[in-house]
C-alpha cells in the first residue's frame, strides 16, 4: 500500500478495525470487573512516551499494542460503574459507534453545503430537547464541545441582546456554587472578576432570590448595569437547584437576561422526575445542557439552548468572501453562524442515534436509575452509624461524612481529608471530595446506569472499614 497517500489495505483496514471494536466491545461488557484504570505519576508517564518524534513508521499492530498496553491502563475510567467522581462520563455504545462513523466519514457540521443531513438532525435534536424543556419553537442552539463552551456561547447572546456588546459597568449575577466555567466565560466576554456578583447561596446552596434582589438594586444605585442572572440546574457540589420560578419572576421584573446552567442536570428533562425538579426550566432566556454528562454520550458534546434564536444567530453571524458558497437559501442552517466553531463534528449523530435506538423511555429509566442510586446511598449511609448526610441525595448526587457525637467539626475534617486518598488508593472504587461552608466532605454522583445496587453497598461498606482502619477508636 502506498504509505504517501496514508493508505492501509482494507484487508489491513479491517484487521485493525476489528480489533479496536473488540477491545471496545471487552470493554463494555466486562463493566464492574474492569479495572479503574489510574493516575500515575509525570515520571512513570515520561518514561513510557518521551521520544524523539518518529522519523520512519512503525507496525500499526505494534501502535495499537501501546494504546493497549501504556495509553489505556493510564487512563481513569470514568464510565466505570464504581466511578463516582467529579461528573462521571457513562457513555454508551451506540454513541461510540456514531462517533467512529462521524469521525470516519469526517462530517463537516459547520455548513449546510457540506453537511446538510448533519444540520437537519442537529435541528431535530436540539428541537428534542427543546421540547423536553417546555421552550416555545422560537428557540434554537446548538451542540458544543461541553459545558463551558455551551456557557460562553449563551452569556455571548446575553452579553449581545442585553448590552448591545458594551460590557461598561454591567454585571452579572450567580450564586457562590456557580461552575467556575461561567467566571471564565465572562472573562472571555471582557467583563472583570468584579462583574460578576457571586451571591451567597442560601441553607440549601440555592441561589437567595432576596439577596439577589438586593444585590441587584445595590448596584443599580450605585449606576451599574445589571443585565444577567445564571442560575443552576443541579450545581456541581451538590446537585441543587436554584429556585427557577422564583428567579424567573425576578429576571423578567428587572428585565435581566436568565441563563441556566444546567450542564449537569439539565439532561434530566428526559425524564419525569428531572422535569418535576426542574420546573421553571421553561422560562430561561438561554440553558446549558450537557449530552456527555447525564445523556450517556461519549465526550465531547455539550448543548445551549436559546428561547429567540435569533439572539444566537446576532451575536455570532459575519460573512467572508471565502464562504459567499455556504450561505445557502434562507432555511438551510449554517451551524457556524451561530456558534464558536466553523469547523464542527457531527456531535447531534450520537445523541441522534442513541435516543433512535433505545427511545426516550429507555434513556429516561436510565437517568431515574441515578436519582435512585444516590437515594439508595442516602439511606446506606444514614443506617450507619457516625455518618452524617450533609445535602440529601438531589439530581444524583450526595455529599456527607463521618462526624460521629463527640467529635469536634476538625476531626472529621482530617479524617474526610485522609478517606479519599486512601479510597482511590485501595482501587476499585473512586470518590472525590469538595468543600460545603467550609468544610472537606465526601461527594458521591453515581449516575452511570450500569452501577448496580451491590455496587453501592460494597462501596459505602468500604468507606466505612477505611475510616475505621483510619480512625479505630471513636471519642
Ligand atoms: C454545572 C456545570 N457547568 C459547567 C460545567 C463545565 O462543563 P464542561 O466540562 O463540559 O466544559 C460543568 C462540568 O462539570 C458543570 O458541572
Amino acid at each position: 500500500m502506498d504509505r504517501d497517500r496514508l493508505d492501509l489495505s482494507p484487508d489491513e483496514m479491517r484487521t485493525l478495525g476489528y480489533r479496536v471494536v473488540d477491545l471496545l466491545v471487552d470493554h463494555f461488557a466486562e463493566g464492574t470487573d474492569e479495572p479503574l484504570g489510574n493516575a500515575p505519576s509525570r515520571e512513570k508517564l515520561e518514561d513510557h512516551f518521551r521520544e524523539v518524534l518518529p522519523e520512519k513508521g512503525t507496525p500499526p499492530e505494534d501502535v495499537l499494542d501501546r494504546v493497549e498496553d501504556e495509553v489505556l491502563p493510564n487512563t481513569m475510567r470514568v464510565d466505570h460503574p464504581r466511578f463516582f467522581g467529579f461528573v462521571p462520563g457513562p457513555n454508551n455504545f451506540i454513541g461510540v459507534l456514531a462517533d467512529l462513523l462521524a469521525s470516519g466519514f469526517n462530517i463537516f457540521s459547520g455548513t449546510w453545503i457540506s453537511g446538510a443531513a448533519a444540520a437537519q438532525i442537529e435541528l431535530v435534536v436540539i428541537d428534542w430537547l427543546r421540547e423536553l424543556c417546555g421552550l416555545p419553537d422560537t428557540s434554537g442552539g446548538l451542540f458544543t464541545s461541553g459545558g463551558s463552551m455551551a456557557n460562553v456561547t449563551a452569556l455571548a447572546a446575553a452579553r449581545h441582546a442585553r448590552l448591545d456588546d458594551d460590557v461598561t459597568g454591567a454585571v452579572a449575577y450567580c450564586s457562590d456554587q456557580t461552575h467556575t466555567s461561567v467566571d471564565r466565560a465572562l472573562r472571555l466576554l471582557g467583563f472583570r472578576p468584579d462583574q460578576l456578583r457571586r451571591v451567597p447561596s442560601d441553607g440549601r446552596h440555592r441561589l437567595d432570590p432576596s439577596a439577589l434582589r438586593d444585590a441587584v438594586a445595590a448596584d443599580r444605585a450605585a449606576g451599574r448595569r445589571p443585565f444577567c442572572v445564571i442560575a443552576n440546574a443541579g450545581t456541581t457540589n451538590t446537585g441543587a437547584v436554584d429556585p427557577l420560578p422564583a428567579l424567573a419572576d425576578l429576571a423578567d421584573a428587572e428585565g435581566l437576561w436568565l441563563h441556566v446552567d444546567g450542564a449537569y442536570g439539565a439532561p434530566t428533562v428526559v425524564c419525569e422526575r428531572g422535569q418535576k425538579r426542574l420546573q421553571g426550566i421553561e422560562r430561561v432566556d438561554s440553558l446549558t445542557m450537557d449530552p456527555h454528562k447525564w445523556l450517556f454520550q461519549p465526550f465531547e458534546i455539550g448543548g445551549v439552548l436559546v428561547r429567540n434564536k435569533q439572539h444566537l444567530c446576532r451575536a455570532f453571524r459575519l460573512e467572508a468572501e471565502y464562504l459567499e458558497d455556504a450561505v445557502g437559501a434562507e432555511d438551510e442552517v449554517n451551524f457556524s453562524a451561530s456558534g464558536i466553531q466553523l469547523t464542527r463534528s457531527f456531535r447531534a449523530l450520537k445523541l441522534w442515534m442513541t435516543l433512535q435506538v433505545f427511545g426516550r423511555e429507555h434513556v429516561a429509566t436510565a437517568v431515574e436509575r441515578g436519582f435512585d442510586r444516590a437515594e439508595q446511598a442516602e439511606r446506606l449511609l444514614r443506617a450507619r452509624p457516625g455518618w452524617r448526610v450533609i445535602t440529601p441525595a438531589q439530581m444524583g448526587i450526595i455529599t456527607f461524612r463521618y462526624a460521629p457525637d463527640g467529635w469536634t467539626p476538625d476531626q472529621a475534617d482530617a479524617l474526610t481529608r485522609r478517606l479519599v486518598p486512601a479510597m482511590n488508593e485501595d482501587g476499585g472504587i473512586f470518590l472525590t471530595q469538595t468543600t460545603l461552608n467550609d468544610r472537606p466532605v465526601l461527594r458521591l454522583c453515581p449516575i452511570n446506569p450500569r452501577t448496580t445496587s451491590d455496587d453501592l453497598r460494597q462501596t459505602i461498606a468500604r468507606l466505612d472499614s477505611l475510616r475505621a482502619d483510619i480512625s479505630p477508636v471513636s471519642p
